[in-house]
Formats: C-alpha cells, sequence, structure tokens
C-alpha cells in the first residue's frame, strides 16, 4: 500500500461551486477521508478560514492530518460520526457554520485495503475476514450480523440496501450455512451467494450488491445520514449550504426526501402552491434534480460512475 492516501476527491469543481464556500468561512467536511475536497476547501476559504473534518476512520484522520497539517489550526480534525455534528460543535464553542458537505460511503482506500473485508474478489478473499467497519470501535463485524442475524433482517437488507432479486432466497441460504460453518471470509459468502445463484436481471454482480447491503447495515449507514443531514441542516447559518454526494440510490433518496421536506414544509399535501408554507420553509433546494459526473471524470474514476450530487440553502429567514 503507498504511503498516499488513495482516493480521488469525487465532482470536486462541482462540489466547490455549489458549496461555494467564501473567505473566512467556516466549513464543516463531515466525511473528511484522505482530504481532497478538504484541501480545496481550506484553499478557497483563506488563511481566515476553517475546516472542521470528521471521520469515523481512524488511518483516514492519520493521513488527512499529515496532507493538511501544513494548514495549521485553520483545519480541526476529529474523529467522530457526522451524526454527532451538534456535539462535535459545542464542544469547539461552534453555534452555526456556513457550509457543510457529506461525501457518502467509503474511500477507495478503505476498499482497496484487504484486511478491511469490504471488498471480495481479492487474491486474498479467502482469508479476508468479513469486518466492514468503517469504524473500528463498532461492536459488530460483517460476520458477526451473518452469525446472529434473522432472516427476515437478512431479507430486508438485501432488499432494501441493495435491490438484490432473490434477497429472500439468500438470506435463507446464509441461515442454513451458518448452522453448518461460520461465514467468517469474503470468499465464504462470495461462494454462498454463487450457490444461492440470486441477483438475476441486475446490471451488478450479484456480490457487489450483497457486500454493499452488507457494509450499509454494519455501519448503519443510512440511520447516520438521516441523522447527520438533519443536524447539518440545523447547524447551517441562513444562508449557509449543505452539498450531499450519495452512490447508490437509497441514500439519493433520503437526502432528496430531506431537502423536500425542509424546502416545502410538511404540513401540505402534495401539489399545494409553495407560497403556502411560506413560513415553514427553511431551505432552497439548488440541484433540482441530482448533478452526475462528466463522461471525462467517469472514465478517469470510475468510482465516480454513481455518485449523484445534490445541495441546498438555508433560506434567510430559516431557523
Ligand atoms: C468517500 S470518502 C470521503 C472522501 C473525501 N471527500 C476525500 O476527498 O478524500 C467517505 C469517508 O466518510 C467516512 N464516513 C462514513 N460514514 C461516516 C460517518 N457517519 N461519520 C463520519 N465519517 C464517515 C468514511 O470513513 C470515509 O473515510
Amino acid at each position: 500500500m503507498s504511503g498516499e492516501y488513495d482516493h480521488v476527491p469525487v465532482m470536486l469543481e462541482e462540489t466547490l461551486d455549489l458549496l461555494a464556500p467564501g473567505r473566512g468561512a467556516t466549513v464543516l467536511d463531515g466525511t473528511v477521508g484522505g482530504g481532497g475536497h478538504a484541501e480545496a476547501i481550506l484553499d478557497r476559504i483563506g488563511p481566515n478560514g476553517r475546516l472542521i473534518g470528521l471521520d469515523v476512520d481512524a488511518e483516514a484522520l492519520e493521513a488527512t492530518q499529515l496532507r493538511l497539517g501544513q494548514y495549521g489550526d485553520r483545519i480541526r480534525l476529529v474523529r467522530s460520526s457526522f451524526r454527532e455534528i451538534k456535539a462535535v460543535l459545542g464542544e469547539l464553542g461552534i453555534d452555526e457554520v456556513d457550509g457543510v458537505l457529506l461525501d457518502l460511503g467509503v474511500s477507495s482506500r478503505q476498499l482497496d485495503s484487504p484486511g478491511r473485508g469490504f471488498r471480495f474478489g481479492q487474491e486474498t478473499a479467502d482469508v479476508t475476514p468479513l469486518d466492514m467497519r468503517m469504524d473500528d470501535r463498532l461492536p459488530h463485524t460483517a460476520a458477526d450480523l451473518l452469525a446472529h442475524a434473522s432472516i427476515p433482517e437478512l431479507e430486508r437488507w438485501f432488499r432494501d440496501y441493495a435491490d438484490l432479486p432473490g434477497a429472500r432466497k439468500l438470506a435463507r441460504s446464509i441461515a442454513a450455512a451458518r448452522e453448518r460453518a461460520p461465514i467468517a471470509t469474503s470468499a465464504d459468502l462470495r461462494a454462498l451467494i454463487r450457490e444461492a445463484a440470486v441477483g438475476r436481471g441486475r446490471r451488478h454482480d450479484p456480490a457487489t450488491l450483497v457486500f454493499q447491503a452488507l457494509r450499509i447495515a454494519v455501519n448503519d449507514e443510512l440511520g447516520a445520514l438521516r441523522d447527520g443531514l438533519a443536524d447539518a441542516i440545523d447547524v447551517l447559518r441562513p444562508g449557509g449550504r449543505v452539498v450531499v454526494l450519495s452512490y447508490h440510490s437509497a441514500e439519493d433518496r433520503i437526502v432528496k426526501n430531506a431537502f423536500r421536506d425542509q424546502a416545502r414544509g410538511r404540513t401540505g399535501p402534495p401539489g399545494t402552491p409553495d407560497e403556502i408554507f411560506g413560513t415553514d420553509a427553511r431551505l432552497r433546494v439548488l440541484t433540482r434534480r441530482p448533478l452526475r459526473p462528466s463522461p471525462a471524470e467517469e472514465a478517469r474514476n470510475p468510482r465516480a460512475r454513481s455518485a449523484r450530487l445534490r445541495a441546498a440553502e438555508k433560506l434567510e429567514a430559516a431557523a
């Protein structure tokens, strides 16, 4: 593994344009990862700006500390989930921020680290433990979930988090297989998926979908997004912006709905004219449809292919 943190920031220009941090701004990067977006933001906000960078992954924070150490006290890195945005800002004595960025999911570095078990198909798959925790302080690995989750729970994850055709069949196969031997490595799971012959008709390799679903469950990624996004909107100053990059439809739906709820108020039925809600709307949505990476970026960076970017601005009158 190289000393560099191998993650190319996705949709960097589009992110900066929508976040539009002014000079001297305070920006919270809730998923600082390797610091690619953070570095570009620091350059924009200049010497009087400050960036608070959160990540649950200790290795990511170490790499970012090395990469961005030269920014001194203009950057503050905190090992925390973006679920704890309010607590972190409270500790730092900051009431509100000018911008929040969430670049969801895993980094290329996490995906490519064999020991972390996010990926199947490496030569080492037969010894790769099914871990998948972004935060190694979490109590349960993917292997633990496969050992203990009920069949309906497993089915729900495969269906809701990855839209897997044959979700129930795979859940049952897992329950039968674990009676015989623990499902401990990425190769064990891969073999089970192949035997169950699920996922027909989807463009993606079924193993990709199953690994994605388990990763989302292990890290409670959708719960964190719901909580974190609500708090991100709360801590924005009026006129401040929130930008979210998501990588699969379940995430994007949460962002779209959260923005829509806050933009129109929550009290009226669909179709009611916006003016009626005037007073309880808190956001202006800046992206009617999610932005997608350019073909050139997709060609350069395959990880960008599934990216969708949405942004919103807190209304001046909003609380
Ligand atoms: C796609 S990467 C971010 C890459 C970053 N924008 C860059 O340019 O290097 C996502 C990062 O978010 C972190 N992460 C995922 N869920 C998180 C959460 N709930 N709170 C904080 N960090 C999280 C992961 O550990 C990972 O490092």
